[in-house]
C-alpha cells in the first residue's frame, strides 16, 4: 500500500535561543536554548500515514514545522523524494512548498477572518503564482465538495462555519495544491467526538483518492490506531520509539511508550475512574543534560542511561520497531503498569506501584 521514502529526516534539531539575562552576561554563562527537537530521525513513505504522539511540549508541532520547512532547523538533514530540501532557496523553495502542506492545530486562529472562503482555500494556489483569480475560484469550487462543503460557499467568511466546517476549510486549503504530504497537527482535537469521526473518515478516503501521505500529530491514540500505518513516539524533543501501529501500540518496548499508553484513559466502566500517571520530574528542555531524557523518571535506569544518549535501533525479534533505550531487550516483556503510580480519582493520594 505504501511506497518509497518520501520524507527522510535525519538528526533534525530545532533550538529556540533564550534571551540572555544580565546575570548570564556578567557570569559569562553559555547561551541557553530550548531544545524543542533534538536529533529526530524519521521516514515518511509515499501514501502512508505516520502518527506522531507524545505529551504536550514534546516537540511534535516543531517537528511538523521542520518537515514542512516552516522552521529553519538548527541541525540535521531533510530529504524529500531524495532531494536535499534544506538547500532550496527562493523560487525553488516556493515551488517545493506545494509538496508539503500543513493543517494547523488551531482551526480558528489559522484562518484569517477577513478573507473569504475562496481566498483562504486558494491561498497556497495564489502563492504558487500560476493561476489568476477566476481559475483559483473555479478550482476551489471543485475542491469544496471533496471535503464535504457546498461549492456555493465561496464568498462566505470563516466565522459562518462550525468548528468542523473550519477544519474542512483548512483541509481543502492544504489539498488545493495536490501535496504529496499533509502534516495534520491535532486536526480534530478541537472538535466534538462525532465530528472527529467524520473528519477522520474523510481523511482516510481522501488519502486513497489522492495518494497523499499524512503525518498525523495527535495525542488521540485511538485516532492513530484507526488511521495510521506507523507511529513515532516523542519525548522531550526526541523520538523514543518508531514502528508499525499494531506493534508499537500493542507491544510497546520503550518504558516511556508503555507509560504513555497506560496513561490513556480507559473506556472500561469499572476502571473509568482509575488513571495512571507517570511518576517523577520532567527535566527541562533548556540545555538538557546528556543521556536519556527519560532517565530521571525511568524505573529501569542504570548509570549508562545518565551519560550516553540511547540511539534509535532495531530490537532483535521486533522487526521494523526502532527503540531508543539501552535496556530495550530486558524491559520489553515487562508490563506497563509496573512503571506507574496509580491515581484513583476516588482516593487521590493512595498511590501504589504494582
Ligand atoms: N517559537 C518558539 N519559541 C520558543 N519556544 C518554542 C517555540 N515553539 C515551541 N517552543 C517550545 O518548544 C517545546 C516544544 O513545543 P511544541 O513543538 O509545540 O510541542 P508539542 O506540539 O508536542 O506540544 C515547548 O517547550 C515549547 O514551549
Ligand atoms: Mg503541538
Amino acid at each position: 500500500m505504501t511506497g518509497k521514502a518520501l520524507v527522510e529526516a535525519e538528526g533534525l534539531q530545532k533550538f529556540f535561543p533564550l534571551t540572555r539575562s544580565v546575570t548570564d552576561l556578567v557570569r559569562h554563562l553559555p547561551r541557553r536554548a530550548i531544545h524543542a527537537v533534538d536529533g529526530v530521525s524519521l521516514t515518511v513513505r509515499a501514501r502512508e500515514t505516520v502518527g506522531l504522539i507524545g505529551e504536550s511540549g514534546s516537540g511534535k508541532t516543531t517537528l511538523g514545522w521542520l518537515i514542512s520547512r516552516l522552521h529553519e532547523p538548527t541541525g540535521g538533514s531533510l530529504r524529500f523524494d531524495g532531494e536535499d530540501v534544506l538547500a532550496l532557496r527562493g523560487n525553488e523553495l516556493r515551488r517545493w512548498r506545494r509538496n508539503v502542506q500543513v493543517v494547523f492545530q488551531d482551526p480558528v486562529g489559522s484562518l484569517d477572518p477577513r478573507l473569504k472562503v475562496w481566498q483562504i482555500v486558494g491561498e497556497p494556489l495564489r502563492a504558487q503564482g500560476e493561476l489568476g483569480k477566476g481559475e483559483i475560484r473555479a478550482h476551489v469550487k471543485d475542491l469544496l465538495p471533496t471535503v464535504g462543503l457546498p461549492p456555493d460557499c465561496l464568498d462566505q467568511f470563516p466565522h459562518e462555519f462550525s468548528g468542523g466546517g473550519r477544519q474542512r476549510l483548512s483541509l481543502a486549503r492544504a489539498l488545493s495544491v495536490d501535496p504529496r504530504l499533509v502534516v495534520l497537527d491535532e486536526p480534530t482535537s478541537a472538535l466534538d467526538v462525532a465530528v472527529q469521526a467524520q473528519i477522520l473518515n474523510r481523511l482516510v478516503e481522501l488519502q486513497k483518492e489522492r495518494e497523499v501521505a499524512y503525518l498525523l500529530i495527535t495525542h488521540n491514540v485511538a485516532a492513530v490506531r484507526y488511521v495510521a500505518d506507523r507511529v513515532a513516539v516523542m519525548y522531550l524533543g526526541q523520538a523514543v520509539e518508531v514502528g508499525g501501529v499494531r506493534e508499537v501500540l500493542e507491544h510497546p518496548i520503550h518504558p516511556y511508550t508503555k507509560a504513555l499508553l497506560a496513561a490513556v484513559p480507559v473506556a472500561d466502566a469499572r476502571r473509568r475512574r482509575t488513571r495512571f500517571k507517570i511518576g517523577g520530574d520532567v527535566p527541562s528542555l533548556v540545555n538538557p543534560a546528556p543521556g536519556c531524557r527519560f532517565a530521571p523518571r525511568c524505573p529501569f535506569v542504570i548509570d549508562r542511561c545518565r551519560v550516553e544518549d540511547p540511539l534509535l535501533r532495531e530490537i532483535p525479534g521486533a522487526p521494523g520497531q526502532l527503540v531508543a533505550c539501552h535496556r530495550a531487550e530486558e524491559v520489553r516483556e515487562i508490563a506497563p503498569v509496573s512503571l506507574l503510580t496509580t491515581v484513583d480519582d476516588r482516593s487521590t493520594g493512595a498511590a501504589a506501584s504494582a
